[in-house]
């Protein structure tokens, strides 16, 4: 199933593809899927009053994979990740129906802790968000919550690699988040995000307040997480989308799940015509 690599006859390329793409743009991971899905999403309305922001939206997250939710600003992307991990609990004007079922479990049931749950679920926020406190410290943050009785500072260290930051952090563990670069508080806030072992994932367009550089790095990580988490991330970039994902979910205005399938199919051959034209630019 991988994509053929650009020493092949290049005049064979497909004319069918509806944006520009090539092999190292369109993701081609093909990271194996594995077992059951992470989330199985039935049916799921969102309400903010009577305004209806997502309109029965069926997905299955797979596991260990990376899914990209794109569409025009309005559709209800952000609204759809903080279903994830109830975050939505915390707006007075959203209300919820349908299910947003945990590897069986439904996560708005009564029993449900939303605390617990969303140390099994990290979220990583738009506009990088560290505490006023230490990088040691924010790191451990989520570790001191849940009374980790391990070792902190291994963990602390082991997540800053896997946040590709440690490098440039290690001899200032001791000063404060606040005092690093834009990207490397995203990588901050990423390293806080996976330090308590989350099972998934969620970033809400992470690289969009980034430059070009700091935006690679983000991706290269992103790739890096999926062989461990869940990945489930909103993003405006097409090309992002294209290049970090396996599987694509685009939303339309008024919140409705369109499309959702296998990256490649999105960018170069989606089954509805809205979802070409949204891709192509002809609205959005
Ligand atoms: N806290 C809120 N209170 C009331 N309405 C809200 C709230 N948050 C979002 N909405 C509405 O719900 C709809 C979906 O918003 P949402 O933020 O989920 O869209 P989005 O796809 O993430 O957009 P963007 O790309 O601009 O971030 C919009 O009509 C928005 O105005
Ligand atoms: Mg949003």
């Amino acid at each position: 199933m991988s994509t053929q690599d650009s020493t092949t006859d290049e005049s064979e390329e497909s004319g069918e593809a509806i944006i520009e793409t090539s092999s190292d743009v369109v993701s081609s991971k093909s990271r194996p899927t594995s077992g059951p899905p992470v989330f199985d999403v039935e049916d799921l309305d969102v309400f903010y009053g009577s305004e209806q922001a997502l309109q029965s939206v069926d997905m299955e997250i797979p596991s260990k994979q990376v899914t990209a939710l794109i569409g025009p600003s309005g559709c209800g992307k952000s609204t759809y990740l903080r279903c994830l991990n109830r975050m939505n609990d915390l707006i007075d004007a959203a209300r919820v129906e349908g299910e947003v079922n945990l590897n069986g479990k439904n996560v708005y049931d009564e029993d449900v802790d939303p605390v617990a749950l969303r140390r099994k679920i990290g979220m990583v926020f738009q506009t990088p968000n560290p505490f006023p406190k230490t990088i040691r410290e924010n790191v451990a943050y989520g570790l001191k919550i849940q009374g980790y009785d391990g070792d902190i500072d291994a963990r602390v260290e082991k997540s800053l690699k896997q946040a590709a930051l440690w490098d440039e952090v290690k001899d200032q563990l001791d000063s404060s988040g606040l005092d690093l670069s834009g990207g490397q508080q995203q990588r901050l806030c990423i390293a806080r995000a996976i330090a308590p072992d989350p099972e998934v994932v969620l970033m809400d367009e992470p690289a969009s307040a980034l430059d070009p550089v700091a935006t690679s790095k983000i991706e290269d990580l992103i790739d890096d997480l999926a062989a461990e988490y869940t990945v489930v991330i909103v993003t405006h970039n097409m090309q992002q989308a294209a290049r970090i994902s396996d599987k694509t979910a685009v939303f339309l205005t008024g919140g409705e799940l369109v499309e959702f399938d296998d990256t490649q199919t999105i960018f170069e051959n989606p089954a509805d015509d809205r979802v070409e034209d949204y891709i192509t630019g002809k609205f959005g």
